[in-house]
C-alpha cells in the first residue's frame, strides 16, 4: 500500500504519542487523580463478588466500565496496530474505537487499515471516528467501513490550530446537530485531550448526543505532538493549554449536564477509572498508556495489563463500599486545595 503524507502523519502521531508515555515527558495540566482522595470506608457490608462494575451507555450493556480509545489506522503501521488492538479487545471482552477515518474517506485503499478491526473482532463493540466537519455521507460510509456500532465525531480546536496544516474554520454545532440526527449508530461528542469547560456543556445542552467524551488533559498531549512533528519550529504554544479530565467531569456537574459522560485523558489504572466514575462518568476509556504497553511488551503485556484492571477494578468497588457506579457516585472524597480552588472559581463561571 502507497504511503501519503496524511499516512506519514499517522505514523508521525504514533511514535510521538508513544513517547511522551516512555519517557514521561508528560505536563500536568490542572488537577490529576491524585487530587481526588477516597475515604477510608471501614465496614464496606459487601462481598467482592457482589461489585457490579459494568455500565451501560450507548444502548448496550457494557461487563466493563473502560475501553480502548482510538488512535490509529490509515497506513501499514497503524493497520497492524488496529488489528492487534481488535485482537485484544476481543480476548479482554472491551469495546474498542478506531483513529479518524477522514484518511480512508480520501484514499480508499486505507480502509483496510481500518476494518481489520471488525475482521478481528466480529462480534466485538466498534467506535467509529471522523472530525466534527464531516457530512452526514461521510459518517454513514466511516460506519459502513467497520461495521460500527457507534460514532465518535472529534472536536480537536487546540490541535488543528497548532498544526501548520490544521483546520481553521471551526463552525460544528449545526453540523453536529445534523450527524446527531440522522446517524444510524449512536454519536459520541469526542475532545481529544484538551477538556470541557461549563459553556461546552451548555453548548452541548441543545444537542442530544448519546455521550460526551470529556477527553481531558494530563494525558497524551496534542499540542505537544504537533509542535514535535512541526521540529518545535513555532512560538505558537499550546502545552499546558486546557482542563484536565477530572476538572473536565467537574465542569459537567456545575452545568448540571444530563448527557452521559466519558472520561478519557490520562488513564493510566484503575484507580483513575475508579475516581472518573465517582466524579460522575458512566464510562472511561485510555489511549496513550494501552498503546505504549503494546508497542513495548506485545499483546500479551497488553492483555495483562487489561485482566489486571479487570481484577482490580471490584475490589476497589469493594473497598470504598460501592455496589455499582451509582453508589460509588455517591461516595465522600476529598479535593485537594488546588481542586477546591478551580471549584469555586468554576461555579462562578457556570452561573455566568
Ligand atoms: C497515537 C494517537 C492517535 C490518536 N488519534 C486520534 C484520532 O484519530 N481521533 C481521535 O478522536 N482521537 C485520537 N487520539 C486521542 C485519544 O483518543 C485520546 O482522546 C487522547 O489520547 C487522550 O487519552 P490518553 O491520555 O489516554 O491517551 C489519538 C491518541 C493517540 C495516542
Amino acid at each position: 500500500m502507497n504511503e501519503s503524507r496524511q499516512s506519514h502523519r499517522k505514523d508521525e502521531h504514533l511514535s510521538l504519542g508513544i513517547n511522551l508515555w516512555r519517557q514521561n515527558q508528560r505536563l500536568q495540566v490542572g488537577a490529576t487523580y491524585d487530587d481526588v482522595r477516597w475515604l477510608p470506608n471501614t465496614f464496606p457490608e459487601m462481598t467482592v463478588s457482589e461489585a457490579n462494575v459494568g455500565t451501560t451507555i450507548l444502548n448496550q450493556s457494557f461487563n466493563w466500565p473502560f475501553y480502548i480509545e482510538a488512535m490509529t489506522g490509515g497506513s501499514n503501521m497503524t493497520g497492524r496496530i488496529n488489528g492487534q488492538l481488535a485482537s485484544v479487545a476481543k480476548r479482554t471482552n472491551l469495546a474498542m474505537a478506531v483513529g479518524s477515518q477522514s484518511i480512508a474517506l480520501k484514499e480508499p485503499d486505507k480502509a483496510e487499515t481500518f476494518s481489520v478491526a471488525r475482521k478481528n473482532n466480529s462480534d466485538g463493540f466498534l467506535i467509529a471516528n471522523l472530525g466534527a466537519n464531516h457530512p452526514i455521507a461521510d459518517v454513514r460510509e466511516a460506519i459502513d467501513m467497520i461495521d460500527a456500532n457507534a460514532i465518535a465525531m472529534h472536536v480537536n480546536v487546540a490541535q488543528e490550530l497548532v498544526m501548520s496544516e490544521g483546520d481553521r474554520d471551526f463552525y460544528w454545532l449545526d453540523n453536529l446537530a445534523t450527524i446527531i440526527a440522522k446517524s444510524p449508530v449512536p454519536v459520541i461528542i469526542k475532545e481529544v485531550g484538551f477538556g470541557m469547560s461549563p459553556h461546552a456543556f451548555k453548548q452541548l445542552k441543545q444537542l442530544e448526543p448519546a455521550a460526551i467524551n470529556v477527553g481531558g488533559a494530563n494525558g497524551t498531549n496534542f499540542a505537544m505532538i504537533e509542535r514535535r512533528r512541526n521540529r518545535n519550529n513555532t512560538s505558537f504554544n499550546l502545552d499546558s493549554y486546557g482542563l484536565s479530565t477530572v476538572e473536565s467531569l467537574l465542569s459537567a456537574t456545575f452545568t448540571k449536564n444530563t448527557h452521559p459522560l466519558i472520561a478519557t485523558g490520562g488513564i493510566s489504572s484503575a484507580n483513575d477509572i475508579v475516581t472518573s466514575l465517582m466524579l460522575g462518568a458512566n464510562m472511561t476509556s485510555s489511549a496513550g498508556f494501552l498503546l505504549e504497553t503494546l508497542m513495548t511488551g506485545g499483546q500479551s503485556a497488553l492483555i495483562e495489563l487489561i485482566h489486571q484492571w479487570q481484577s482490580d477494578l471490584p475490589r476497589l468497588f469493594t473497598l470504598l463500599g460501592a455496589k455499582n457506579i451509582t453508589d460509588l457516585q455517591h461516595k465522600e472524597r476529598l479535593y485537594s486545595s488546588e481542586l477546591q480552588n478551580f471549584i469555586s472559581q468554576q461555579q462562578k463561571n457556570a452561573n455566568l
